[in-house]
C-alpha cells in the first residue's frame, strides 16, 4: 500500500527535508580536493543535529555514517574515511537522509571537485536533467511508469545506461517505503499516483555498463567496468498538479 500523507505529517516531511537541502548545500562548497570523505560526514552529521534532526542513514541496517560519499566509478554507498580524499578531476556523489518529528527526508547530488573532463560534466548534467524529467512527470492521475521511462528515456537517447539494481522508493515515517521507484520502465504501467503520496527519486547514470559490483565493505557500489556514475535524488510530495519538491535548495 503506498501511503498518503496528512497535511501534518508533510509538514513534518517538510521539516526533515529541508535539513537535509540544507546540508547537501553547506557540504557542496567543501567538496575540494585534498578534504577527506569523514571530513565531510563529521560536518554533516554535526550541522544535522544542529537544526533539530537525527542522521537518517546512520545505524540504518548498520551503515556507519551520516552521509554516502561515493566517487567517480563508485555509485551509490560508498562509506566515509579519514583515509580517502577527494582529488581534482573527481566528481563526488553525495547522499544524505535526516529524521525530524519521526518523519523522512533523502537527497543527493553529484559535485566536481576541480575541473573535470567534458565526459563527466556531461554525464552530471544528463542525470540531474534526468531526475527533473522524472520531476516533471509526477503528478496526480499520472503512473508510476511514466516517471520510471521519463528516467530512462531521457538518458539513454544521450547514451547514458541506468542503473537497475537501485531504485527510488517511497518515504515518509520509515526510509523506504512503497512503491519501489526504478529508474527504467514502461509509461502507462504501474500504480496510479495520489496527491500525498511521498516520494524519494534517485536515478543513478553510468557513462558505461550499468552493472555493478558491491565491494568488499559490504556497501560500495561501483560500476563493474569502472565508468563513472552520478546520481541525483530529490524527496517530492505528489500535488494535484504535479509534484512540491520538499528537498530542493533555497527552501530553508
Ligand atoms: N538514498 C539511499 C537510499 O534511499 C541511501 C541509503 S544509504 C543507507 O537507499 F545507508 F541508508 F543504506
Ligand atoms: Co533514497
Amino acid at each position: 500500500m503506498i501511503e498518503i500523507k496528512t497535511p501534518a505529517e508533510l509538514e513534518s516531511m517538510r521539516r526533515a527535508s529541508r535539513v537535509v537541502a540544507e546540508v547537501l548545500s553547506q557540504l557542496q562548497p567543501l567538496v575540494k580536493p585534498g578534504v577527506s570523505t569523514a571530513e565531510l560526514d563529521k560536518f554533516a552529521e554535526k550541522r544535522v543535529r544542529e537544526l533539530g534532526a537525527v542522521p537518517a542513514f546512520l545505524g540504518y541496517r548498520g551503515y556507519p555514517a551520516t552521509l554516502c560519499v561515493s566517487i567517480n566509478e563508485e555509485i551509490v554507498h560508498g562509506i566515509p574515511s579519514p583515509k580517502r580524499f577527494v582529488k581534482a578531476g573527481d566528481i563526488v556523489s553525495l547522499d544524505m537522509g535526516a529524521v525530524a518529528d519521526g518523519f523522512y527526508g533523502d537527497a543527493a547530488l553529484t559535485v566536481a571537485a576541480g575541473g573535470i573532463s567534458p565526459e563527466a560534466r556531461r554525464l552530471m548534467d544528463v542525470t540531474r536533467e534526468s531526475l527533473g524529467r522524472a520531476l516533471s512527470a509526477v503528478k496526480a492521475g499520472a503512473r508510476l511508469g511514466d516517471v520510471s521511462n521519463a528516467v530512462q528515456k531521457y538518458a539513454e537517447e544521450r547514451g547514458m545506461s541506468v542503473v537497475r539494481e537501485f531504485t527510488g522508493h517511497g518515504i515518509g515515517r520509515r526510509l523506504h517505503e512503497e512503491p519501489s521507484i526504478p529508474n527504467f520502465g514502461r509509461p502507462g504501467s504501474g500504480p496510479v499516483l495520489k496527491a500525498g503520496m511521498t516520494l524519494a527519486i534517485e536515478p543513478m547514470l553510468c557513462l558505461g555498463r550499468a552493472d555493478v559490483v558491491v565491494k568488499n565493505d559490504g556497501w560500495t557500489a561501483v560500476s563493474a567496468d569502472g565508468s563513472l556514475a552520478a546520481h541525483f535524488e530529490h524527496t517530492v510530495a505528489v500535488t494535484e498538479d504535479g509534484c512540491e519538491i520538499l528537498t530542493a535548495a533555497g527552501k530553508v
